[in-house]
Parts: structure tokens; C-alpha cells; sequence
């Protein structure tokens, strides 16, 4: 194979990053979107994402010709060796999968695609989803392909660049191998199945990484109340192969574009089946239960919430981005003015703009008159907080750290309190 014509449909963070990275591969990729003046932009080289090393990427592809950005598929498509489905797949009722998105790309170039030109789809979705695809097309000689992206939000370029493993899905055998050779360049073991058993793959490993969360909040939580500290059981836990160390941190719940929407989407997709999937629904209770903890953490370390003002540090679901779909920050921040406290809130990367909250643009300003600090999320830059000044312009003396960030001891040489997640109280 030499350099691929490809069409990538879609430039959210999935779309820009599988286009983007395969132009560094080598390929010539058009990416196609349906919002005019995003298309400028990304012609002109500006990400407006949040994502290390794209906007550089992008850069290079478009000075070495070999990527671009333009509105509409039908022409790109006409002339592709392979078309990337990158379009959302949101939840929709009953916490299924949306996938209009998708059927409306197929509808718009189903009719032009070259024979051979293989359909692939990379955003998650139903297992099923390429059948139904191959159905709506209506053609024989258009290999329909799973390709499920296991790129994190924040570290996208990295994961897609060196990836655990690349999945290709297809019931053409050798249309899944094509696709997968258009990642011959990276050093990853490749897993070529059945289309079914590749969109199977993606629910089944972010699920169960929601489920591994899940079940360490609930650790720690037990941690707490039986006077252990979770970061001693998660090393323990860790060494163990079978468990490994990662995706072993409490906090505040799992959030983002991703975890919240697949648990759902399976959960249904085994209802729908007949199988009552009561161990992932479990995990997404669990989830919504951390939430509650947190909060009525937050109002006994402040004495009640209402009347109380409270500084919190972090609203976007994960550190590294500027994403708060489905964040579980931004939602305790939500209940704890719900529940009457005032609610003064600083983000690196999130700006303002949320019911309820006063969202300012400097962590220090989160202090002033505070009864109590929130740390909601991972941000490197809460560990560098000067906590002497911050207990200076603070009323109270509560810190509570929901995600173990900080140097309890840097906290008490202030003055201060430290609570965390799954740990011995500090005072
Ligand atoms: C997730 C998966 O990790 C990716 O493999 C997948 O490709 C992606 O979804 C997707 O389906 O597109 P992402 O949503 O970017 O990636 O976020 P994660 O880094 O997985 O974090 C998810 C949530 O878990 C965040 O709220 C994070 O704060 C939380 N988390 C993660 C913890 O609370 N503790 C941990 O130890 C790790």
C-alpha cells in the first residue's frame, strides 16, 4: 500500500486526531465537516481543542499538502480509498446511542464512494452498527469496517501515535486487513475480527474501566470508614499483573464524552438483548452515589453548606482539558450551590457561565472568605498553590481533596485541614 486517499468525516477530538495522525502517517487526508467557519480555522491551522501536539500536526499536514479541511464529503469521498466516520454518536432516549449523524453521512455518500472504498467507523458505537450501515448503502463492493479509537481526551496524539493495541473489525476479511495496515508504522499488536466483535471491544474496555472506578471509589470509601488509607491499597492492589496499576485513583465520579455514554448505551443494548447487565447498571449507580458522598463530605468538613462559601478548584471532568460534558466537577459544584452555599470556582481551562456559580479567573480569588477549598480536579498546578496565602484569605480552615492531589502537609503547615478520598483525616 502506498500513501491511502482518506476522507475523515467529522473533526471533533476523535475526527481532527485519526486525520491529523494519519496525514503524519504519510497519508493524504481531507477532513470534511458540516460547520463552515470551524473548516476555516482548521484550514488556517487553528485547533480550538484542548489537545497537546495537534495543533502542531495539523500544521505540518497542511504545509506538507497532505491534509485539508473542507465542507462536504460527496467530492473527497468520490476519489477515497477509505472514509472515517468520526461523527458523534450521542446518548439519545433511553440512554441508546444516537446515530443519525452517522446515517446521514451514509445517505449523503453512499451513492459516490469507489468501489473497494472501505467505510470505517471510529467513533463508538452500536455493536451492530456496521451492519445496519451495510444495509442503509445497499452495496456489495463497499467493505463496511469497525475501527473503535481508544484515544483519551487531553492525550490524544500520544495514544493514537503509540497505541496498546489496534482493533479492525470487518465480515471482509481483507478490508479489515487493509484498514489495519494503514497503521503498519505503529508498534502495536493488531487484533482483526469480525466487525461485531471490534465495536464489542470498544463497550466492553470502557466499561470496564468505568467499572474498575467505580469499584476503587467504593474502596476508598470503605478505606475511610474502616481507618485504612486507599493509596496503600491501590500500590498493593497495583503490583498485581492482573489488576496492573492504572485507572486506580479515587475521585469524584468517572465523567466525560465517553464513560457515562457507553456504560449507558451497553446497559441498554443488553436490555434490548434480554440480559439484565446488573453488574455494569451497579457501577453507574455507584457513580451517582460518589457524587452524593462528596457533596455531604464537602458540608460536614464546612458545618452545613447553606450560607457557606465554598472554593472550588476544578470543573473540567478530567485534568487536561477544558471538557465538561458529563463532568462530575462541575456537577458536586452544581449541588453544593443547590444546596445553598456560594459557590466561587476557578478552572485553568474551563471559563464561566453556570448557573449557580461565580467562575473567576485566578485559584487564588476562590479563597477570599472561603469556609471551605474543594479540589475537584487533577490539575498539576493546585499542587503549586502557595497554601499560606490561600489560608490567609480564607474564613474557615476546611480543604477537602477529592482526588488526593495535594501534600496534606503543605496544607496543615498553613494551618489548614486536609481531608481526602479513602485516607486518614489530616488536622
Ligand atoms: C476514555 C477512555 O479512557 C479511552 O480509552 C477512550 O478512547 C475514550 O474514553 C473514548 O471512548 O473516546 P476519556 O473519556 O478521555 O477516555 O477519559 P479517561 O482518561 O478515561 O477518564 C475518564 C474519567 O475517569 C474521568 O472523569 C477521570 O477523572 C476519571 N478517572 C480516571 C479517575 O477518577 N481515576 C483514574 O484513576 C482514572
Amino acid at each position: 500500500m502506498g500513501q491511502a486517499r482518506i476522507v475523515v468525516v467529522g473533526t471533533g477530538y476523535v475526527g481532527l486526531t485519526t486525520g491529523a495522525c494519519l496525514a503524519g502517517l504519510g497519508h493524504r487526508v481531507t477532513c470534511v465537516d458540516v460547520d463552515e467557519a470551524k473548516v476555516a480555522r482548521l484550514a488556517a491551522g487553528q485547533v480550538d481543542i484542548l489537545e497537546p501536539g495537534l495543533e502542531e500536526l495539523v500544521s505540518r499536514g497542511l504545509s506538507a499538502g497532505r491534509l485539508s479541511f473542507v465542507v462536504g464529503a460527496r467530492r473527497a469521498a468520490a476519489v477515497a480509498d477509505a472514509v472515517f466516520l468520526c461523527v458523534p454518536t450521542p446518548m439519545g432516549v433511553g440512554g441508546a446511542a444516537d446515530l443519525r449523524a452517522v446515517e446521514a453521512v451514509v445517505a449523503e455518500i453512499g451513492d459516490v464512494l469507489p468501489s473497494r472504498c472501505a467505510l470505517i467507523t471510529k467513533s463508538t458505537v452500536p455493536v451492530g452498527t456496521a451492519g445496519r450501515i451495510r444495509d442503509l448503502l445497499g452495496r456489495d463492493d463497499v467493505p463496511v469496517v469497525a475501527n473503535p479509537e481508544f484515544l483519551r481526551e487531553g492525550t490524544a496524539v500520544a495514544d493514537f501515535m503509540s497505541p496498546d493495541r489496534i482493533v479492525v473489525g470487518s465480515d471482509d476479511r481483507s478490508a479489515a486487513e487493509w484498514v489495519a495496515g494503514l497503521y503498519r508504522d505503529l508498534a502495536a499488536p493488531n487484533v482483526i475480527t469480525d466487525a461485531a466483535s471490534a465495536e464489542m471491544v470498544k463497550y466492553a474496555a470502557n466499561c470496564f474501566l468505568a467499572m474498575k472506578l467505580s469499584y476503587v471509589n467504593a474502596i476508598a470509601e470503605l478505606c475511610e470508614r474502616l481507618g485504612a488509607d486507599i493509596l496503600a491499597v491501590t500500590e498493593g492492589m497495583g503490583y498485581d499483573r492482573r489488576i496492573g496499576r492504572s485507572f486506580l485513583k479515587p475521585g469524584p465520579g468517572w465523567g466525560g464524552s465517553c464513560l457515562p455514554k457507553d456504560t449507558h448505551a451497553l446497559v441498554q443494548v443488553a436490555d434490548a438483548a434480554g440480559f439484565d447487565f446488573t453488574l455494569l447498571s451497579a457501577a453507574i449507580v455507584e457513580n451517582i452515589a460518589q457524587r452524593d458522598r462528596i457533596v455531604a463530605k464537602i458540608a460536614g468538613a464546612v458545618g452545613g453548606l447553606a450560607g457557606a462559601r465554598i472554593g472550588v478548584l476544578g470543573l473540567a471532568f478530567k485534568a487536561g482539558t477544558s471538557d465538561v460534558r458529563d463532568s462530575p466537577a462541575l456537577s458536586v459544584a452544581s449541588m453544593l450551590a443547590a444546596h445553598g452555599a456560594e459557590v466561587i470556582a476557578y478552572d485553568p481551562a474551563v471559563g464561566g457561565g453556570f448557573p449557580g456559580m461565580n467562575v473567576v479567573d485566578d485559584p487564588y480569588q476562590v479563597a477570599k472568605g472561603a469556609d471551605g477549598i474543594v479540589v475537584l480536579t487533577e490539575w498539576d498546578e493546585f499542587r503549586k498553590l502557595d497554601w499560606t496565602y490561600l489560608a490567609e484569605l480564607m474564613h474557615g480552615e476546611a480543604v477537602i481533596d477529592t482526588r488526593n492531589l495535594l501534600d496534606p502537609q503543605a496544607v496543615l503547615d498553613a494551618g489548614l485541614s486536609w481531608l481526602g478520598l479513602g485516607r486518614p483525616r489530616r488536622t
